[in-house]
């Protein structure tokens, strides 16, 4: 892909040139955006690109540990991971109004990094993963607030920067993934779905809960499984287990069972502002179904969500 190679080298010649000796931090969540604006940063300046990697321990099962691998181990970057999950889950404690979690979230978040910001001591430079539609976006900003969105780009208001770096702003989305690609960002990272700043916080309705946490990453763990195994993961735009919050009644061998109901929710769309429902064959249905209440302990009902949006959100909160 010599366009995006071409790219690649003239943006990090760019930041060597502008950059120069000064140091910059990033928040890496281990999307696409953020990934691969932080690496060109890094291949630019090394050792003087620090990346905090906020751990709200809502993050899907194995996800931290991935993230942290790909960007420690392969890339030798420089990165900060802050294992924070009791912290957030004391602070959604008893929460359960969908607006008021992701708000808690959100701001525990900015709190987090910049306490890791501080330690580092002085920083010249933000470098965030904006990419030509949030530009674009941000323009407009007379859309009504559906949701508040909490997203790893929009970060501090209280850490002093010289300026930001953002080596995006004029990619659009499949050329910020020919670019990870080029870069040598590895494929299941590169065409990662898009996932939520709020995470698994907002899939789980009611109060958040290590336990509950623990159910849902099982049942989502399966599903993203089967879904790939099927070959359907690049069909399916976003597919993903929400923990419903309704207990049911079922039978298992000779007993009563009394316990949770897992959704499965699964969207194709162009622009992830209107969707439809994705019409999964049945007989994956079946066997993801199955795998769950055969895998997953406290649950013991699977339902599929066919609504699109509109009328429907394509997350639950
Ligand atoms: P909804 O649920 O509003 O979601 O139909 C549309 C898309 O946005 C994602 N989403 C978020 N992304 N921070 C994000 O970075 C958020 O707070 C957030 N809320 C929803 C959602 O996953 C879907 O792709």
């Amino acid at each position: 892909d010599w366009q995006m190679a071409s790219f690649a080298a003239e943006t990090i010649q760019h930041i060597k040139d502008t950059v120069g000796d000064k140091k910059v931090i990033c928040a890496l969540s281990g999307g696409v955006d953020s990934s691969v604006a932080a690496l060109l940063v890094h291949k630019a300046i090394g050792k003087n690109l620090t990346c905090i990697f906020v751990d709200h321990g809502m993050l899907r099962k194995n996800e931290g540990d991935d993230v942290e691998n790909v960007f420690r181990k392969q890339f030798d970057m420089n990165l900060i991971r802050v294992n924070a999950q009791e912290r957030f889950l004391a602070k959604l404690k008893g929460v359960t109004e969908p607006e008021q979690k992701r708000k808690i979230i959100g701001e525990e978040f900015i709190r987090v990094f910049e306490e890791e910001a501080k330690k580092i001591g002085h920083v010249d430079y933000l470098c965030q993963g904006t990419i030509y539609p949030d530009v674009v976006e941000s323009g407009t900003g007379d859309a009504a607030v559906i949701k508040s969105h909490h997203n790893v780009g929009g970060l501090p208001d209280d850490v002093d920067f010289t300026g930001l770096v953002e080596p995006l702003r004029s990619l659009f989305k499949d050329e910020v993934r020919r670019v990870g690609l080029e870069l040598g960002i590895p494929e299941h990272l590169v065409w990662r779905q898009p996932f939520p700043g709020p995470g698994l916080g907002i899939r789980i309705m009611g109060e958040v809960t290590a336990e509950k946490l623990a159910i849902l990453q099982d049942a989502d763990a399966i599903f993203r499984e089967e879904i790939a195994l099927a070959g359907l993961d690049k069909k399916i735009n976003q597919y993903f287990a929400v923990l419903t919050g309704i207990k049911s009644v079922g039978v298992m061998g000779d007993g009563r069972t009394y316990s949770n109901t897992i959704a499965l929710r699964g969207v194709t769309t162009s622009d992830f502002m209107t969707a439809d429902w994705a019409r999964i064959p049945y007989d994956l249905l079946e066997k993801v179904s199955s795998r769950i209440i055969n895998e997953v302990k406290q649950v013991n009902r699977v339902v599929y969500d066919i609504t699109s949006k509109p009328p429907a959100t394509i997350e639950w909160e």
